[in-house]
């Protein structure tokens, strides 16, 4: 019998770990999961109910309201949903409230791919394939600048450097669930990689897997 594959990436920020998990997702037939999507929204309406993101208690009831079906808004995916998100994803309180979808969200029969910061540490230390996506802060930031001039976005490189910095700074030294890779996790560093060959980068971790069950 063959379990349904589970997928766990994670990483800092602007390391290409999005990409490479919606495409793994594609390749592979599986569901696909963007975890920072629901602290991005939890952020998100914390802030507009103007409470005070410093306090767990607060926070995390926000967090037990959620509705996960509503994480179609191209509001998140900014900038300020990303730093908001960083803010409350340190309490254990919005962590715990999370916890229980994300779960239940892995176990789906086709399997699938989540990303995240504690994914393969924290919410799916069973994954099969576990995969830590990294890149060089200034690699990160220069992606990071070039999207948003992209897009027509007045930004400095020095600024969304610091940005980085700063958030990597907070997700990795909370002591809620930090960023970290698990110690059976795959290291790939995209700093001298483009999108293509990281994701082909990621494929070859993934088949090399010894993910199938025997029996
Ligand atoms: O992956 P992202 O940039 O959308 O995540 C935004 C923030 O949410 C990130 O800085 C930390 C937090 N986060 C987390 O703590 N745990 C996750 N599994 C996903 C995101």
């Amino acid at each position: 019998m063959t379990s349904p594959l589970v997928i766990a990436i994670d990483g800092p920020a602007a390391a290409g770990k999005g990409t490479i998990a919606k495409r793994l997702a594609a390749h592979y037939g599986l569901a696909y999961l963007d975890t920072g999507l629901l602290y991005r929204a939890i952020g998100r309406l914390a802030h507009e109910r103007g409470l005070d993101l410093g306090d767990g208690a607060a926070v995390g009831a926000v967090a037990r309201e959620l509705d996960p079906a509503s994480l179609d808004d191209a509001a998140l995916r900014g900038r300020e949903a990303g730093e908001l998100a960083s803010r409350v994803a340190v309490h254990r309180q919005v962590r715990d409230a999370l916890t229980s979808f994300q779960r239940a969200f892995a176990v789906m029969p086709g399997g699938a791919v989540l990303d995240g910061r504690d994914i393969g540490t924290v919410i799916c230390p069973d994954a099969q394939v576990k995969i830590f996506v990294t890149a060089s802060p200034e690699v990160r930031a220069r992606r990071r600048t070039d999207e948003l001039l992209a897009k027509g976005r007045a930004v400095d490189y020095g600024t969304i450097l610091a940005e980085v910095r700063e958030r990597d700074a907070r997700d990795a030294g909370r002591a809620a669930a930090p960023l970290k890779a698990a110690p059976d996790a795959r290291l790939l560093d995209t700093s001298e990689m483009d999108i293509e060959a990281a994701f082909r980068a990621a494929c070859g971790i993934v088949d090399e897997a010894p993910y199938r069950d025997e029996d």
